[in-house]
C-alpha cells in the first residue's frame, strides 16, 4: 500500500524495546490515520457530489440539462462529458503534485510538524471554501487548496510516521496508512449517500465541508506533536534529538538506535547527487520500476471507479440513491481487499498477488465492456435491465477486490522497497510524481474518454492490464523478505536486469560513491533514513 515497504519485510533491527505503546506512538497512529483519511476522503468525495442533481444544476447546468434530457435519445456515454466538471475532480491532483515539491523542502528544512501544520491549515481553508462555494471559481480554488494540503500531508505524514514508530510497529503502520486511505474513500462514499438524502439541497455542502474534520485533527495533532529525532538531528540539534528519542521510546537506553540514526543522517547528507546517481546504468531496474509501476497502477483504471463510480452507475441506469449505494459497496470491497493483502503479501509474495490480480481485473474489464457494448452499442443508446446492471456491479466489485490486493498496495510498496539509500529520495520522488500525474490525467480524461471510446474504454484499460501483467511476469523479481541491502543480489540474478548490475556491487553491499555503506544502508532500513525516509510513503518520500 501506501507505505513503502522497507519495513514490512526484510530484516528489522531489534533495539530491544519490545513494542512500547508510549503516548507518542499513540499520537503517531492518530496522525497516520488522519493523514490517510484526508487523502482517501478527497479521492472518494468528488464522484458522489458530481452525481447530485442540486450540485450539478447549480454549478454545471449544461451537464445537468444533458443528463435530464432523455427526449433526444442522448448518447448515454456522453451525459457527463464536461471539461469543467472533470477539472473539479482533477485539479486537486495537479495541485498536490506541484505542492509536494515545495513540501519536500519545507519538511527537510523546517521539520515534519511544520509541514503537517501547513498542510492541515491550507486543507482546512480549502474545505471551508468548497463547503461555502457559490460559484465554480470558489469550487476550483477550494479544490486546488485541498490539493496543496494533500501534497504537504502526503509528504510529511509518512516521513513522520516512519521516524517515530518503533521498528516493530513500522510495518503495521506502513500498511495501515494505505488502509486509512481506503477507509477515507469509503467514508466519503457513505457521507455522500447520507447527504444526498438531506432535503433542502445543501447535502453536497456537508459532503465537501466534512473534509475539515480529519484536517482539524491533523492540524491540532501536529501542533502538539514533537518533531522527530531524525529531523532534529538533520537540523543540527543533536542533544535535543537524543532526549526526544528517549521520550519517544519510553526509555533512556537508546544509545544503539541513536548511533544508527547519526550514521544514517551522516550517510544521507553525503549523498550529493541523488538525481545523477539514479541515472547510472546500475540503477536502471529501479528507475524503470519507479516509472512503470505507478504508471501501470493508474492504467488499471481504478480511479475511474474511485472517482466516478456514482456517475458510472447513473450512466448504467441506476437511480441516484442506488448509484451512491453502489459506490459504498465498491468502497467496502476496496477496504476488505486491502486487509486481505496485509495478510498475504509477505506470505505469497508480491508477484503472485500482481499476477493473480492482473488476470482477475482483465476478465472483469472484458466482461463489463462486452455487456455495455451489447446493451448500449456503439451509439450509446439504450437501457439496461436491473439484472444486467446488478451483474455489472458485481463485476466491478470483483475488479476492485483484485486491485485492492494487488496493484493498490503493491503499487506503493514495491517501488519503495527497491531503492538503496543513495537513490532513495530521488526514486521515491519519481514514483510519487508519476503516480500523481497519471491520477490527474485519468481524472481529467475519463468522462471525455467514456464519451468517445464508449464501452471500448474498458477494453482499453484491459489491454494495459495485459501489458502490465506480462511486464511483472518477465521483469519484476520477487522481493518478499529480502533485506534492502541485499536487493542488488535479486537484480543481479534476474535474467534481464542482471546485465545492468556490475559484479562489484554484489559483494556485501550496495555501496556507491554517495557514501552509503552497507551499514548505513542497513541502519536506515531498520530505522529510517534521515534524509526523509520513505518507508511509509504513499505520498511523498523525500523530506
Ligand atoms: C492509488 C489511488 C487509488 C487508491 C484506491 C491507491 O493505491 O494510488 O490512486 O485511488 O489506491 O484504493
Amino acid at each position: 500500500m501506501a507505505g513503502g515497504g522497507f519495513v514490512a519485510q526484510g530484516e528489522v533491527k531489534d533495539y530491544g524495546y519490545g513494542v512500547t505503546m508510549t503516548m507518542f506512538v499513540l499520537m503517531t497512529c492518530l496522525v497516520a490515520a488522519t493523514g490517510g483519511l484526508i487523502f482517501g476522503y478527497d479521492l472518494g468525495i468528488s464522484g458522489g457530489v458530481t452525481s447530485m442533481d442540486v450540485f450539478l444544476e447549480k454549478f454545471f447546468p449544461s451537464v445537468f440539462r444533458k443528463m435530464k434530457d432523455d427526449s433526444n435519445n442522448e448518447n448515454e456515454y456522453c451525459k457527463f462529458d464536461s471539461q469543467l466538471l472533470t477539472s473539479f475532480t482533477s485539479s486537486l491532483y495537479i495541485a498536490a503534485l506541484i505542492a509536494s515539491f515545495f513540501a519536500s523542502a519545507t519538511t527537510r528544512v523546517l521539520g515534519r510538524k511544520i509541514s503537517m501544520c501547513v498542510g492541515g491549515c491550507v486543507f482546512l481553508v480549502g474545505a471551508v471554501l468548497n463547503g461555502a462555494a457559490n460559484n465554480v471559481a470558489m469550487l476550483l480554488i477550494g479544490r486546488l487548496l485541498l490539493g496543496v494540503g494533500v501534497g504537504f500531508a502526503n509528504q510529511s505524514v509518512p516521513v513522520y510516521l516512519s521516524e517515530m514508530a518503533p521498528a516493530k510497529l513500522r510495518g503495521a503502520l506502513n500498511i495501515g496508512f494505505q488502509l486509512a486511505i481506503t477507509i477515507g474513500i469509503l467514508a466519503a462514499n457513505l457521507v455522500n449517500y447520507g447527504t444526498n438524502k438531506i432535503k433542502g439541497g445543501y447535502g453536497w455542502r456537508v459532503s465537501l465541508a466534512l473534509a475539515a474534520v480529519p484536517a482539524i485533527i491533523m492540524t491540532v495533532g501536529a501542533i502538539f506533536l514533537p518533531d522527530t529525532p531524525n529531523s532534529l538531528l538533520e537540523r543540527g540539534h543533536r542533544e535535543k534529538a537524543k532526549i526526544m528519542l528517549q521520550r519517544v521510546r519510553g526509555t533512556n537506553d537508546v544509545d544503539e538506535e541513536f548511533q544508527d540514526l547519526i550514521e544514517a543522517t551522516e550517510a544521507s547528507m553525503k549523498v550529493e547527487h541523488p538525481w545523477r546517481n539514479i541515472m547510472q546504468q546500475k540503477y536502471r531496474p529501479q528507475l524503470t520500476m519507479a516509472i512503470a509501476i505507478p504508471l501501470f497502477q493508474q492504467l488499471t483504471g481504478i480511479n475511474v471507479i474511485v472517482f466516478y463510480a456514482p456517475v458510472l452507475f447513473k450512466t448504467l441506469g441506476f437511480g441516484a440513491d442506488a448509484s451512491l449505494m453502489s459506490a459504498v459497496i465498491t468502497g467496502l470491497v476496496n477496504v476488505v481487499g486491502t486487509v486481505l493483502s496485509i495478510f498475504t503479501v509477505d506470505k505469497y509474495g508480491r508477484r503472485v498477488l500482481f499476477l493473480e490480480g492482473g488476470i482477475q481485473m482483465f476478465i472483469c474489464q472484458i466482461l463489463i465492456g462486452i455487456i455495455l457494448g451489447l446493451k448500449f452499442g456503439i451509439a450509446g443508446v439504450g437501457s439496461m435491465s436491473k439484472g444486467w446492471a446488478d451483474l455489472v456491479l458485481v463485476l466491478i466489485c470483483v475488479y476492485v477486490a483484485a486491485f485492492a490486493w494487488s496493484w493498490g498496495p503493491l503499487g506503493w510498496l514495491v517501488p519503495s522497497e527497491i531503492f538503496p539509500l543513495e537513490i532513495r529520495s530521488a526514486g521515491q520522488s519519481i514514483n510519487v510524481s508519476v503516480n500523481m500525474f497519471f491520477t490527474f490525467c485519468i481524472a481529467q480524461a475519463f468522462l471525455t474518454a467514456l464519451c468517445h471510446m464508449k464501452f471500448g474504454l474498458f477494453f482499453f484499460f484491459a489491454g494495459f492490464v495485459v501489458l502490465m501483467t506480462i511486464f511483472i511476469f518477465y521483469f519484476l523479481p520477487e522481493t518478499k523478505n529480502v533485506p534492502i541491502e541485499e536487493m542488488s543480489r535479486v537484480w543481479k540474478k534476474h535474467w534481464y536486469w542482471g546485465n545492468y548490475i556490475p559484479d562489484s556491487d554484489i559483494i556485501g553491499s550496495v555501496t556507491n560513491g554517495g557514501g552509503a555503506s552497507s551499514s548505513s544502508s542497513s541502519s536506515s532500513s531498520s530505522s529510517s533514513s534521515s534524509n526523509g525516509s520513505v518507508e511509509l510513503s504513499k505520498g511523498k518520500a523525500v523530506a
